[in-house]
């Protein structure tokens, strides 16, 4: 047994420093389980009061070769002795980092730049599409969400992403993703995919000024609550693009290393874009992140034109070298995939049981559990999905949740069938009572 909890949650001292963080923190960060986090290991973490939980949120689908896997911290341990920064001077590990990358992406992706959080590898690979075309529109897709600088802000289809921050960079044009779950033209169509492949031709022929650069679509919505488009609607996009001569990005930021159950999401159907955005997990807790490109298309930068102080610094590369050695000798795409869809299969068995929990999508280690007021209405319950955060977190089981009612699962990927039965019992306990 992981869990083990000793004092009421809240505990006394993680009161003790809410109530300085409540005085002295920005308060614009987003809420999380009731508790002050003091260490992990794995897929256990301990509050400040001494309680152990088990995770199902990876920080945010971020360290997943678990917390603080002691070979990742023998690397970034050995480095820091050696060498931290030396701004765009070549290094053994870049070099030998972007070569692994590369061996790891299809065959047309022949080219890696590193930067350092995921809005930073999606900024260079719109900048690299606007740079190759000449041109300047973008098609994104409503839900979106590709990070949180003014560019990639920009782009988001997110409700509420750009609220008071205007104005946002201009060419951006906004077309419909496939969700299944709730159809987004309040249709019963069976087709979903198709209906929105038809507003996006007619969309982007009203609205375009023939000015198109390219096209950025997720594998599946993230932050907008884990939607997956149909099987097929991935690759009907690539071939549009295809058609139209505009770069293909995919912003697999969050989808990458793993997550999904193969190492890049793209792999499900076999594309091909020109530009890829990795992130999160290629750190998996270290500020790094990775624009696998098309080299006929990255070669249209000069010299100067894309770098940053701390892309593929020493430290952060040698932590993804780490990174990938673990996930081959702890085979975690593997487990990812399996302990991925046992999680799966149970929480569907609860579904039956509790009359909130309106919809289970997913694949691998990430999904989403959308709770709602009413399984016909599928009107979504912040409040209820509040509360399960709550009591999952008293009884041991971290977890968060994106759009105010669909909580993620999430567990760092090294998570065993014990752990998973372990946090699952609780979320089935938690789910049949609130
Ligand atoms: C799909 C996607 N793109 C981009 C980002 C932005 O990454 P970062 O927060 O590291 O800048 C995120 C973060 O959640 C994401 O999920």
């Amino acid at each position: 047994m992981v869990v083990s909890i000793k004092t009421p949650i809240p505990g006394p001292n993680t009161l003790k420093y809410k109530a300085l963080s409540e005085k002295y923190e920005a308060h614009c960060l987003n809420q999380q389980a009731p508790i002050v986090w003091d260490h992990a290991e794995g897929v256990k973490v301990w509050d400040v009061d001494g309680n152990t939980f088990i995770d199902w949120t990876s920080g945010v689908l971020v360290t997943n070769v678990g917390h603080s896997h002691p070979k990742l911290a023998d690397a970034i341990a050995r480095q820091a002795r050696r060498l931290l920064n030396c701004y765009d001077s070549p290094t053994v590990e870049r070099i030998t980092l972007a070569e692994r990358m590369v061996k790891l992406a299809p065959e047309n992706l022949d080219n890696a730049f590193f930067a350092t959080v995921g809005s930073e590898a999606v900024d260079a690979a719109v900048r690299v599409a606007k740079h190759f075309t000449g041109k300047f529109e973008i098609i994104s897709f409503f839900g979106g969400f590709h990070g949180r600088t003014m560019g990639t802000m920009s782009l988001a289809g997110k409700t509420g992403t750009k609220r008071h921050f205007g104005p946002v960079t201009p060419g951006v044009i906004h077309v419909p993703f496939p969700d299944s779950y709730r159809n987004p033209f309040g249709s019963d169509s069976p087709d979903v995919a198709g209906q929105c492949l038809e507003f996006m031709d007619r969309s982007v022929g009203a609205m375009s000024t023939d000015s198109l650069a390219g096209l950025i679509v997720e594998p599946y919505q993230g932050a907008s609550g884990f939607i997956f488009p149909p099987d097929g609607f991935l690759k009907s996009v690539e071939r549009w693009c295809k058609a139209r001569g505009i770069v293909f990005i995919l912003d697999e930021v969050q989808s990458s290393f793993g997550r999904t159950g193969k190492f890049l999401a793209l792999e499900w159907e076999g594309l091909r874009p020109n530009l890829v955005s990795i992130g999160k997990g290629i750190g998996s807790g270290m500020p790094i992140s990775c624009l696998l490109a098309e080299s006929r298309i990255m070669s249209t930068l000069g010299e100067g034109e894309m770098s940053s102080t701390w892309g593929g610094n020493p430290i952060c590369t040698a932590a993804s070298h780490a990174i990938l050695d673990i996930f081959e000798e702890e085979k975690l795409v593997d487990n990812a995939l399996t302990i991925g869809s046992h999680m799966k299969s149970r929480l569907l068995g609860m579904q039956d049981r509790c009359r909130y929990l309106g919809d289970v999508r997913g694949l691998g280690l990430v999904m989403g559990l959308d709770i709602v007021r009413d399984k016909k209405t599928k009107e979504r319950d912040p409040g209820t999905t509040r509360k399960i955060i709550d009591e999952c977190c008293k009884n041991g089981l971290l977890i968060g949740a994106v759009s105010g009612n669909v909580i993620r699962v999430a567990p760092p990927l090294v998570i065993s069938k014990d752990e998973a039965d372990e946090s699952l019992n609780i979320m089935e306990k938690v789910l049949t009572k609130v």
